[in-house]
């Protein structure tokens, strides 16, 4: 199914146009999805029950993603810490990931989407790598969003892991201790090539990134809602993304230096959608 023939009513057609319009959007959305087992413990369900819940927002999510034009969506899907998790918890995430994959990349593929991952891949179970680089494979084309996926992922491992090889290339001769930038180390991590985040949403109301993207999250902007994951709809996205639209990114510099003077009229719009939706 190609989404963007997909009918949605006025009001959502309204809202995407506004967000599109705005000429802020954010390039590069990164998502901590979190909040599952405690939206089906409230319901008395086991925590398996809110990860494929879980499951259909990231459908969602990734569908309106690209039908607004990011170019990028990167998302938490396991964190190296979550291998301290119940095996049968864990096994259930894999099975998951591995369904997900299997079950959405003909849709993906066909929307121009291109999946991409990072984390310690080789630490996953051998049949979701399997899949995972048969999916990558045949997105490896598209020119759309990119989706991401951190899976045994974890930024300190990242940064150890890329300052590890640096240093191999530069006792190899490769590189010298001068070429040592912040754009070299940038090239040495998994993110190489994407740009930073430009808006990093969290769920479930913690305020913590979690070992995810740290050197990448310099200076991204955080949106973290009380909603949990399962709830996360596109309502719910659409709230962060105008949220973010509406925020003045000054990068160290002062408001004068960064605010053009257009701006105040897809503000007022704005403003009064983002009323409407909450
Ligand atoms: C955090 O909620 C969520 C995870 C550890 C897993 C995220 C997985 C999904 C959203 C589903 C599958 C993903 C893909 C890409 C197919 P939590 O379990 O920590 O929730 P809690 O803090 O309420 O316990």
């Amino acid at each position: 199914m190609t989404w963007s023939k997909e009918s949605i009513s006025v009001q959502e057609q309204q809202v995407q146009l506004s967000l599109m319009n705005s000429g802020r959007m954010p390039k590069h959305v990164a998502v901590i999805m979190d909040g599952n087992g405690r939206w089906a413990e409230e319901r008395g369900k086991p925590r398996f029950e809110g990860h494929r819940e879980g499951m259909e927002r990231v459908r969602s999510t990734v569908k309106t993603c690209s039908k607004l034009g990011v170019s990028y969506l990167t998302l938490y899907a396991f964190s190296i810490e979550n291998w301290k998790r119940p095996v049968p918890e864990v096994r259930f995430l894999m099975s998951l990931l591995e369904s997900y994959l299997v079950r959405e990349v003909d849709e993906l593929d066909a929307n121009n989407v291109r999946i991409c991952a990072i984390g310690k891949i080789n630490a996953l179970p051998k049949a979701v790598q399997k899949i995972l680089q048969s999916a990558m494979e045949r997105t490896k084309k598209n020119d759309g969003l990119t989706l991401t996926l951190a899976l045994s992922y974890g930024s300190r491992w990242d940064i150890q892991r890329a300052v590890q090889v640096m240093a191999m290339d530069v006792r190899r001769g490769k590189l010298s201790p001068e070429d040592l930038t912040e754009q070299t180390l940038a090239s040495y991590l998994q993110t190489s090539g994407m740009p930073d985040p430009d808006l990093i949403i969290r769920t479930s109301g913690e305020m913590r990134l979690s070992n995810f993207l740290l050197w990448e999250a310099a200076y991204a902007e955080l949106y973290v809602t009380e909603t949990l994951w399962p709830e996360f709809t596109e309502q719910e996205l659409y709230k962060g993304l105008a949220s973010y639209v509406l925020r003045e990114r000054r990068f160290g510099k002062t408001s004068a230096q960064v605010q053009p003077e257009s701006q105040a009229q897809s503000r007022s719009t704005l403003e009064r959608i983002l009323d409407a939706l909450t």
